[in-house]
């Protein structure tokens, strides 16, 4: 989604924030623009439709420079993707704007602008913003204080950074519902979406909460609460980041993400020896709620949404607790009725995604005994408005497609389950088991990892294909869905996912030579049915591609592909059939020659309703 540089500073911050930008790429564009306040105290602006290199060619052919100045990458939520509707919006040649997120009530205030003659040049809902700002300017006062007249009238989401023309030194920001962030230097600051952009000037960052307003100088940093009230933030420090943009050998983000998860798998269970230290895992807090803990809900959007489908096998078949999942921009609008001792699991990567944070905030304290959430972003919305946390190590993830972070969410869940398991008398040797299953994981993945080229060759038979069928059952299934996400959202093959007992009811009408059909097959206790689900493709002219358990008794025949997946232990089988599937969607996208870390549409984090 959009992302936000901004800088006040002694020294030129051109490179700055064009350096920003292209860190945040990774969180998916379709525009970008900077302005710049001149020596002369004017406005300089330059917009692109397309990718930061368009704004950086512009910017080489056309030098500007200054040392107060914001930026932005838009992903178009009101408006074509288009110079015209890229940010910085300006008012009266005086302040520029960028914003991240939506204005609900654009519409009544670009109506109420327009009467007083304000021209709106843009179609989006951003533009009323500056206009707001420019008329607070008009009538006196601080840029901060147009600021807080101006957000007092916006209803929806918004991280805002603005600059005046008038008060060239300052730069202004605000958040409500979408994340903003601070980089504190020596003699300039800074404000961004998120601190992966400013790791390169600073590792000192302060997080701002909901409602707060921001004032930067080169030499200050003043932060208001909703109740316009001076607040103390505290300054975290953050050592991740800077390697996470290298790519070393890898051609890609993605490719690179696969291969780290056999470390970042280990990170995330470490120390995990016993189930009490699991326990430890969720917070102090987590063994007296766990003790309430009577059914679970979990709600999560996309890929995180599979890993919830994940757990939830889990945690009716190992721990014995009853499990609803449900994605969460459908949760959240929904009328509920909840169990008593429910726990709100929700799980996010980026712990910022809007619908899923609105689901937290719309769960009543009557609905849930407490809420706990499974992220891999520290100091994210989610992490520091849930009862419970459950960090996962992955480290950054940069690539759109979430490949690490949902087997390290896996990972997260499975000692979930272990912790809830305890406490429902799940014996000690089930208990260890799934202890010394989750130890062998790594060298399952590592194994998995060296049929990278098998399953390159592999993939060349999808290329002409624009259409798959992916089938899997059980714990399985939703292992499958997570292929066909990850296949469309990279390669933009149409994949759907479908238990393979339901083929029969519909989607096997589809079935013909045109339709390869990838089959998940571990060597599990629902194997025999599956083997049958097959034949039914094959004897319809189906291009069959099984990865299974070498085990298992698949042998390649005539439109039949088997790829003989490393034995493992059946709990942490899921994961590993992930990471399999993960290298049949990057090795097609790569072929069919797409943007494999940055989809067309999509974005990392979805900070929009
Ligand atoms: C995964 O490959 C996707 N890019 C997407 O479905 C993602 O998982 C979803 O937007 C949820 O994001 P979150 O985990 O950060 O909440």
């Amino acid at each position: 989604m959009c992302g936000i540089v901004a800088a006040a500073a002694r020294r030129e911050v051109s490179e700055i924030l064009l350096e920003g930008l292209r860190r945040l790429e990774y969180r998916g564009y379709d525009s970008a623009g900077m302005a710049l306040i001149d020596q002369e105290h004017g406005l300089r602006i330059h917009k692109r439709k397309g990718k930061v290199a368009e704004l950086e060619k512009a910017q080489r052919e056309q030098p500007y420079h200054g040392t107060t100045g914001i930026a932005h990458t838009r992903w178009a939520t009101h408006g074509e993707p288009s110079g015209v509707n890229a940010h910085p919006h300006i008012s009266g040649r005086r302040v520029a704007l960028v914003h991240n997120g939506i204005i609900e009530n654009h519409a009544t205030l670009r109506a109420e602008l327009v009467e007083e003659g304000y021209e709106i040049t843009s179609a989006t809902d951003t533009e009323v913003i500056v206009h707001l700002l420019h008329r607070s300017l008009a009538i006196g006062g601080s840029l901060l204080q147009a600021m807080q007249q101006t957000v007092a009238k916006l209803e929806g989401a918004y991280a805002l950074a603005a600059i005046d023309t008038q008060n060239p030194d300052t730069v202004v920001g605000a958040r409500k519902g979408s994340p903003l962030v601070v980089g504190v230097g020596i003699g300039e600051n800074f404000l961004a979406s998120d601190t992966m952009a400013l790791r390169q000037v600073t590792d000192r960052f302060i997080y701002l909460e909901e409602a707060d307003l921001v004032c930067i100088t080169p030499a200050s940093v003043q932060v208001y609460s909703a109740d316009g009230r001076e607040a103390k933030r505290p300054i975290a420090r953050i050592e991740e980041g800077l390697e996470a943009a290298d790519m070393g050998d890898f051609e890609h983000y993605m490719i690179k993400e696969i291969f780290e998860q056999p470390e970042a798998l280990e990170a995330t269970f470490a120390g995990a020896i016993n189930a009490q230290k699991i326990e430890e895992r969720f917070g102090p807090a987590a063994p007296a709620l766990f003790d309430q803990v009577k059914k679970v809900q979990i709600v999560a959007c996309g890929t995180s949404f599979h890993a919830g489908m994940v757990a939830r096998y889990w945690l009716e078949e190992i721990a014995g607790v009853s499990c609803v999942v449900e994605v969460a921009s459908e949760f959240r609008y929904r009328k509920r009725v909840q169990h008593a001792g429910t726990l709100l699991v929700v799980i996010s990567q980026s712990g910022e995604t809007a619908d899923t944070l609105a689901a937290l905030r719309n769960a009543s304290a009557d609905e849930f005994i407490g809420s706990l959430v499974v992220s891999n972003v520290d100091n994210s919305s989610l992490v520091r408005e849930c009862d419970l946390v459950f960090l996962t190590r992955a480290g950054i993830e940069i690539g759109v497609a979430s490949t690490k972070a949902f087997t390290t969410q896996l990972v997260a869940l499975l000692m979930l389950t272990l912790a809830l398991g305890r406490r429902r008398e799940l014996p000690d040797s089930r208990q260890q088991d799934i202890i010394t299953a989750l130890q062998d994981l790594p060298q399952c993945v590592r194994q998995t990892l060296e049929l990278n080229e098998a399953i390159r060759l592999l993939s060349e038979a999808f290329i002409p294909k624009r259409h798959a069928l992916f089938l899997g059952r059980g714990i399985q299934y939703p292992i499958a869905m997570e292929g066909a996400l990850k296949l469309k959202e990279i390669s933009y093959i149409h994949a759907e996912a479908y238990p393979a007992g339901e083929l029969k009811h519909g989607p096997l009408a589809l079935v013909d030579h045109d339709m390869p059909v990838v089959a998940v097959a571990p060597n599990d206790e629902l194997l025999g049915k599956l083997k049958s689900n097959l034949e039914e493709v094959r004897s319809r002219g189906g291009e069959l591609f099984v990865f299974a358990d070498k085990e298992a008794g698949f042998a390649n025949e005539p439109r039949v592909q088997i790829l003989p997946m490393p034995h493992c232990p059946e709990v942490i089988r899921p994961i590993v059939y992930t990471v399999a599937l993960q290298l049949l969607s990057y090795h097609v996208a790569l072929q069919k020659g797409t943007d494999v870390d940055k989809p067309r549409n999509l974005a990392k984090s979805v900070t929009v309703e």
